[in-house]
């Protein structure tokens, strides 16, 4: 098939990636001229395990191409997959507008029937507002359908969740549309749920939303084992066995971060508001994520009697492992109130520091895990990264001023850290019982 996907963020890129690897003729459009120069040159603006091999293998096979230009990559496509940014608005109303000048563009640029399907996150009621702006500037007779069709990708997954999701949604107006998209997926070979537009476009936030709650649930249950003393791993692997329950995402820590769950649970909070309904489960759900920093950097002000004038290693930077991303990340929060308090930080992330200078310039980044631990009063584990689970302990504990380890990730095992000498604190393992 003839794609065109416009946007090439980390939806765009990937999903019109795997389109073309599963054969179809792709061709990705973005408005910013560098992205698209520095992609053709094989340079990837994100990381993302086995994206840029993907990519260059199809541009060589010539079933991927980028462009700027988005009226012809419109006119030589049926399916449109619109792949835009849709960041929040300062009341956690979604901002539609680059939704709305993609459809501008496309319906100035129609040459015949097309089908237009939204993959960006979007609230209930998107795809009417692309129908009404594709009539409004459209300038012959040619017909469309609107689809959603929301991804549910993970940045450092990106590609297995795209060739292999758990469920492909389709909201569709005409099952003779829905059924040219399920020629599109039928390759990959999973469930297909064949729905309304509306319904589509709420299972995107409702998975999101959900899957928040999880995270936020596990978090409250870990305040509570840090006041008795239990523990919250155990806690969560006794009720994750249920399977009305299941394991994922009931790990405790400093909350969620990322460019999805905190704007996309806002702006579902949003339009239900808008809709007459006050949505406060998912309030509480943000304000437990909320408190999860000052939470932690209390605990740590505490335990060291006050930071002032300290010394801290930071130990990951990205919102979450094998990413470099940094956008809501927590280490930015958690470094900002550190060094408010007078703290000294020296931080360490395996992919994440250049984004992250540009946030904090004037940190100390240091090339490993083992220079960021040394001479440091404490250090904080932000980012459960693999390689600080394999990280030589022992050599960490003789180069740190002070052997004190604060553990946001729960990656080590408390017994092993404290039998080694450390003062060791992770997050609900009872440490105020
Ligand atoms: C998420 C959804 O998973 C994906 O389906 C959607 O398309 C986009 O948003 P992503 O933001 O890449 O993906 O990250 P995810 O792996 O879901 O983690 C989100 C945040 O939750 C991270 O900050 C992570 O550290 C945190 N998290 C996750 C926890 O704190 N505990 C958990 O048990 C799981």
């Amino acid at each position: 098939m003839n794609i065109c996907v416009i946007g090439t963020g980390y939806v765009g890129l990937v999903t019109g990636t795997v389109f073309s690897d599963l054969g179809n003729d792709v061709i990705c459009v973005d408005n910013v001229k560098e992205k698209i120069d520095s992609i053709c040159r094989g340079v990837m603006p994100i990381y993302e395990p086995g994206l840029e091999e993907m990519v260059n293998r199809n541009i060589k096979e010539e079933r991927l191409s980028f462009t700027t230009d988005l009226a012809e990559a419109v006119k030589k496509s049926e399916i449109i997959f619109i792949c835009v940014g849709t960041p929040p608005k300062d009341d956690g109303e979604t901002d539609l507008s680059y939704v709305e000048s993609a459809a501008k563009e496309i319906a100035l640029a129609m040459n015949g029937y097309k089908i237009i399907v939204n993959k960006s996150t979007v609230p209930v009621g998107t795809g009417d507002l692309v129908s009404k702006v594709i009539n409004q500037y459209k300038k012959n007779d040619a017909d469309f359908d609107v689809v959603s069709n929301p991804e549910f990708l993970r940045e450092g997954a990106a590609i297995r969740d795209a060739l292999s999701p758990d469920r492909i949604i389709i909201g569709a107006p005409t099952k003779q549309v829905a059924v040219k998209l399920l020629e599109l997926y039928a390759m990959i070979g999973k469930p297909m749920i064949i729905t309304d537009v509306y319904s589509a476009e709420i299972i995107k936030y409702a998975s999101n939303a959900f899957l928040a709650t999880k995270i936020s649930f596990i978090n409250a249950i870990s305040n509570i084992c840090e006041l008795v003393g239990a523990n919250v791993n155990d806690v969560s692997k006794g009720i994750g066995l249920d399977a009305r329950i299941g394991s994922q995402f009931l790990e405790a820590g400093l909350g969620f971060g990322g460019s999805c769950f905190p704007k996309d649970i806002k702006s579902l909070v949003h339009t239900s508001g808008k809709f007459g309904y006050d949505f406060d489960l998912l309030q509480a759900v943000l304000k437990i994520n909320e408190d999860r920093v000052p939470h932690f950097v209390s605990l740590i002000d505490e335990k060291m009697k006050g930071v002032k004038g300290k010394v801290i290693g930071v130990l990951g930077l990205a919102f979450k492992a094998d990413t470099d991303d940094i956008r809501e990340a927590k280490s930015i929060e958690i470094i900002s109130a550190l060094l408010e308090k007078g703290a000294k930080i020296k931080a360490y992330d395996p992919v994440a520091m250049e984004n992250t200078k540009k946030v904090l310039p004037d940190i100390t980044y240091c090339k490993s895990s083992y220079e960021a631990a040394e001479g440091v009063d404490a250090l904080v584990v932000v980012t459960e990264w693999r390689e600080f689970k394999l990280l030589n302990m022992e050599k960490i504990k003789e180069s740190m001023k002070q052997p004190i380890i604060f553990d946001g990730r729960n990656i080590y095992d408390p017994v092993r850290k404290k039998k080694m000498g450390f003062e060791y604190y992770g997050i609900g393992r009872g440490y105020k019982g």
